[in-house]
């Protein structure tokens, strides 16, 4: 009895098994594991992961991910995006199967975030639903559309002789401390109101440096409008080096939106040490200055990226503003003279100019812009033909007045309207100048209407006349900010108000000069 109950229980059960090995069905481990070889300062040697993509993003222990930059097939180079030390020879390393994307979204205005997406400003994580990879084909040919629209930049030096259009790209470069964050940061304070996006992407900088650039941005009301993209000069240089990558991802999905974008990257220089310390890490061959071979190249396919989309594709737009540092104001160095080569021209900021304290320091003769004069406003156009010329001739003969060569009448008259153009194109930060106070301020100089005011007195003569654009009369005010051009009669109209603020300006200048020159006779 005891042996068929134990003899039934034992073959239930094995039917049971049975059974159970009928239904399963073998399926294959979607995961591959390889190890860590070896850890560096922002790189590790991966190996048993021969199917391994280029740039497949790989998982390491606590959270930590890399890209597969030299793809072997025994071993893979990898750049890490986050801290090595915690990572040890022998950990595991998973295949993710993906390429490296960030997370893009309005949500993200306002913010700032490093390239992974991470909130750096103590805020909650960006509730962003959409990602696009970091590294994307520039649009193709056919989809782009010339660039016509200006992006005002609010400084007077640069809407007047060195005009920017919305899809353009301006390099801006100089020795370190000359302004080439200021005026970066001016350009996109500029665009409040204007309806354009911005992203300043910081690469490498100090951080007190960044904490700086987003306080300004914050106190002139831009951040509502703008992303900040972050890494710090002590970060892992894997992070330096998609940075900009990321950034414009987070940018073009503003654009493709039908948007106008603003993107400033600051700096390029920083960006090419991080990848020089990477490919020479990973052992590439070291070309020019070091920097590995392909250097230009991914400078290039960053800036591609920046276009006018026509109009069947939403019309959006990519304005960028790389930026470089130059060493001892040399251009012709090996990264300066690719980003130049990349670009549709540059603003050069001169570190003798800065010394001079002519400010935003920016080398007229230098600087150049290959596609915006055709962007730039038809009133901008009427009226900085001659300013440009008078500068320029301006330049040439001061170095000869500085050895103080007796002058005649003609060269001297020439001087003093040149120091003239350059006192009105003076400008402290965070203080943009709108249109109609920028064109009241050249047609004024190119009447010569300045001329008599002392040099001392000029930065309070441009005021007034910028105060007196307000009284301009709404129509005229309207046909000038549009792309109609200059009429004689509006042109006569602001020139008349302009005249009438120096006249005022100078009775009332002649009054405090008189007033305390009584002080001190009674004074003595
Ligand atoms: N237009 C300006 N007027 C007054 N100061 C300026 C102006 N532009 C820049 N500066 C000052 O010059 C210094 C260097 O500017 P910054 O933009 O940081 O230079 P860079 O980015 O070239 O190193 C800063 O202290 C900044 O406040
Ligand atoms: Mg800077």
């Amino acid at each position: 009895m005891a042996a068929d109950d134990f003899k039934d229980v034992i073959e239930q059960t094995f039917a049971k098994l049975e059974r159970a090995r009928a239904r399963y069905v073998p399926r294959l481990s979607l995961r591959e594991i390889g190890t860590i070889t070896n850890v560096a300062t922002g790189i590790a040697k991966v190996s048993g992961l021969p199917d391994a993509g280029f740039e497949e993003l790989l998982a390491f222990p606590g959270g930590v991910f890399g890209i597969a930059f030299n793809v072997d097939e025994t071993e893979i180079g990898v750049v890490l995006l986050g801290e090595h030390e915690n990572l040890r020879a022998g950990d595991e390393v998973e295949r993710t199967g993906r390429v490296m994307d960030v997370a893009v979204g309005d949500e993200l205005l306002g913010r700032v975030v490093d390239p992974l997406g991470a909130a750096l400003d103590g805020g909650r994580p960006p509730a962003t639903r959409k990602r696009l990879p970091i590294e994307r084909p520039a649009p193709s040919i056919i989809d782009r559309a010339p660039v016509t629209v200006p992006l005002q930049t609010g400084l007077k030096v640069i809407d007047a002789l060195v005009p920017i259009g919305r899809g353009q790209r301006e390099l801006i470069l100089g020795d370190r401390q000359t302004g080439k964050s200021a005026i970066a940061i001016d350009a996109i304070l500029n665009q409040r109101g204007q309806d354009v996006v911005c992203v300043y992407c910081a690469i490498g900088q100090r951080g007190s440096a960044v904490a700086k650039a987003v306080a300004v941005l914050r106190d002139g009301g831009a951040m509502d409008h703008t992303v900040v993209v972050v890494t710090e000069g002590n970060d892992a240089p894997g992070l330096a080096y998609i940075a900009p990558y990321a950034a414009t991802s987070i940018a073009e999905h503003f654009m493709e939106a039908g948007r106008d974008v603003l993107i400033v990257y600051d700096d390029l220089t920083q960006h090419a040490r991080a990848y020089r310390e990477l490919s020479l890490l990973l052992r590439r061959p070291p070309g020019r200055e070091a920097y590995p071979g392909d250097i230009f190249y991914i400078h290039s396919r960053l800036l591609e990226r920046a276009t006018h989309l026509r109009a069947e594709r939403g019309g959006g737009s990519l304005t960028a503003l790389p930026i470089i540092e130059t060493q001892a104001q040399d251009i012709s160095a090996y990264i300066p003279t690719n980003l130049i080569s990349i670009t549709d021209g540059q603003i050069y900021l001169s570190p003798s100019l800065f010394e001079l304290g002519v400010l935003p320091a920016v080398d007229v003769g230098k600087s150049v812009s290959r596609v915006g004069g055709k962007a730039q406003r038809a009133t901008y156009r009427a009226v900085t033909g001659d300013l440009k010329l008078a500068y320029a001739q301006f330049e040439e003969l001061e170095t000869f007045a500085r050895f103080g060569a007796r002058l005649d009448d003609d060269t001297r008259r020439i001087i003093e309207h040149g120091q003239r153009i350059r006192a009105c194109l003076k400008q402290p930060e965070s203080a943009p100048v709108p249109v109609l106070e920028q064109v009241a301020v050249l047609l004024a100089l190119s009447e010569q209407l300045f001329d008599a005011v002392p040099l001392a007195r000029m930065p309070a003569a441009e005021r007034a006349v910028r105060e007196a654009a307000a009284d301009v009369a709404s129509q005229v005010r309207a046909r000038l900010e549009g792309d109609a051009g200059i009429s004689a009669e509006d042109r006569r109209a602001v020139v008349a108000l302009a005249r009438d603020a120096l006249v005022q300006f100078r009775a009332s200048s002649n009054v405090e000069l008189g007033s305390s020159a009584t002080a001190g006779r009674s004074g003595g």
